[in-house]
């Protein structure tokens, strides 16, 4: 650790800053020492020269100087937008001045006089933090990488297309059409839409197409005015009122039915709205976005929806693909809800065991991110262990997909499970290449037949 330090120290460049010639002679000795490259400055005016020719890791700055004083020093810096860490060195009698440089943003301060051994540790300690906050934009870096947007993971190329076409298309007014499976995360791209673009602050209103009865959507979507119905007894906003400015999300719009299709695509050719019952139109600023778990396209070409509204729509479409084309999001994704559930059921579950890993990398998915975090849910109640092992998942264990074994072992390193996942490994390989036949899979294996069905069921192969 300590040489660590000091070889680091080498390659750091510090800037020393006072009005006495003799205390810059002692720092530099003392910092020279210590393996800093040092240069000094023998006023505040000098060494922002200084520090606009060549950037510096540290500056050590007296605060009582004639003309510029440490505190104006520091000013400057941070005004000009240096990255550089700040440390003031104060006589005595400035300590509030030294506390007040430290609350405007210095990192630390020293008192004259001070003995050698407290510069260089003040040094230490500034250089640890540095290495703290290098550390912590990295981390952030790959969060960023992992979470595509505030929430969203999206480690896969897949995903990461998706989040790269909710960036492009978040600030803009367009149509959007989010087309995927049942639960592959198509509200939350609809969210991330509206958060990350320029209407974030404005009303996020999301309906959902199937889920209203046919003779209620209308009013719900457009408003109605009094008498407009039996049971309206007085007028109301509609959806599309209520979103005014902001969002509004048309989920599952293939089930709307054909007669609201004529009228939506209306309100969107013309950007104004009309209530039922009534006679006046009021314009209206909404952003739509779509999303539906059909082919449109298909719905289109059987006559179930209208061509020109799915024109109308489809201006910018998002495809989020199912979970099992992107196996490199099951491991984040897993970290994630094991996270959040385990914080939810006040239990301190920290992770999954490799060959559950492996069974979640493998299970096909039908109901992609929601079923995964639904079975993640349930592990973590049956979990009695801090690891969620094979048993506390309530998968099936017939259907399976290949992953590569390289992604199934993730950081496993026990020779006996590496074993056993390898070997279950070769044996769907060799099924697969004999078509299922088990008396030509064994041979290739070069097992017994008998041995191969009884590995077969203790692996759930089928
Ligand atoms: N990439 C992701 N990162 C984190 N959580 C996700 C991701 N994708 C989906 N989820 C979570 O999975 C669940 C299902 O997502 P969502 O409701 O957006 O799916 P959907 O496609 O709208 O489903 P449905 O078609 O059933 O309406 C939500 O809890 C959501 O937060
Ligand atoms: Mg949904």
């Amino acid at each position: 650790m300590e040489k660590a330090i000091r070889e680091e120290a080498k390659a750091l460049k510090i800037l020393v800053v006072d009005d006495e010639e003799n205390m810059l002679h002692m720092l530099s000795a003392i910092l020279r020492r210590e393996g800093y490259s040092v240069t000094t400055a023998l006023s505040g005016q000098k060494g922002l020269e200084a520090m606009e020719t060549e950037p510096f890791d540290f500056v050590l700055a007296d605060i009582r100087m004639p003309g510029m004083d440490g505190m104006a020093l520091l000013d400057e810096i941070q005004k000009r937008g240096h990255d550089t860490t700040v440390i003031m060195m104060s006589a005595y009698g400035s300590v509030d001045i030294a506390l007040e440089a430290v609350k405007r943003g210095a990192y630390d301060y020293i008192s004259k006089p001070f003995k050698s051994g407290e510069v260089a540790l003040a040094l230490k300690k500034a250089l640890e933090r540095e290495r703290l906050r290098r550390e912590n934009i990295r981390l952030r870096r790959t969060v960023e990488k992992e979470f595509g947007l505030e929430g969203m993971i999206a480690r896969s190329p897949g995903l990461r297309g998706v989040v790269q076409a909710i960036r492009r298309v978040a600030d803009l007014r367009t149509t959007v059409l989010i087309q995927g499976e049942s639960g592959t995360g198509k509200e939350l791209v609809a969210r991330a839409i509206h958060q990350n673009g320029v209407r974030k602050d404005r009303p996020f209103v999301a309906v959902n197409c199937g889920a209203i009865p046919e003779n209620l959507l209308e009013s719900e979507l457009f408003g109605h005015t009094k008498g407009a119905f039996t049971d309206a007894r007085s007028a109301r906003k509609g959806l599309f009122e209520e979103a005014h400015g902001g969002t509004l999300l048309l989920d599952e719009v293939g089930e709307l039915p054909l007669n609201l299709q004529v009228k939506l695509l209306r309100v969107l050719q013309e950007g104004e709205i009309r209530l039922v019952g009534g006679v006046k139109t009021t314009p209206i600023d909404v952003r739509v976005v779509a999303s539906t778990i059909r082919d449109l396209a298909l719905e289109v070409k059987e006559g179930r929806f209208r061509e020109d509204l799915f024109f109308r729509l489809n201006v910018f479409p998002i495809q989020v693909p199912p979970l099992r084309e992107r196996p490199d999001d099951i491991p984040p994704l897993v970290e994630h809800f094991v996270d959040k559930c385990g914080r939810q059921a006040g239990k301190d579950v920290v992770g999954v065991e490799p060959m559950a890993m492996e069974r979640l990398l493998r299970y096909p998915w039908p109901g992609n991110v929601r079923e995964l975090e639904n079975v993640i849910e349930r592990a973590i109640i049956m979990a009695d262990s801090e690891r969620i092992r094979e048993e506390d998942l309530l998968i099936e264990r017939r259907r399976s997909i290949r992953v590569p074994l390289s992604m199934a072992l993730g950081e496993e390193l026990s020779v006996k499970r590496v074993g056993r996942m390898v070997e279950a490994d070769l044996i769907r390989r060799a099924l697969d290449r004999t078509d299922g036949n088990r008396t030509r899979a064994a041979r290739l294996l070069e097992i017994s037949h008998p041995s191969l069905l009884a590995k077969m069921k203790q692996y759930g192969i089928q």
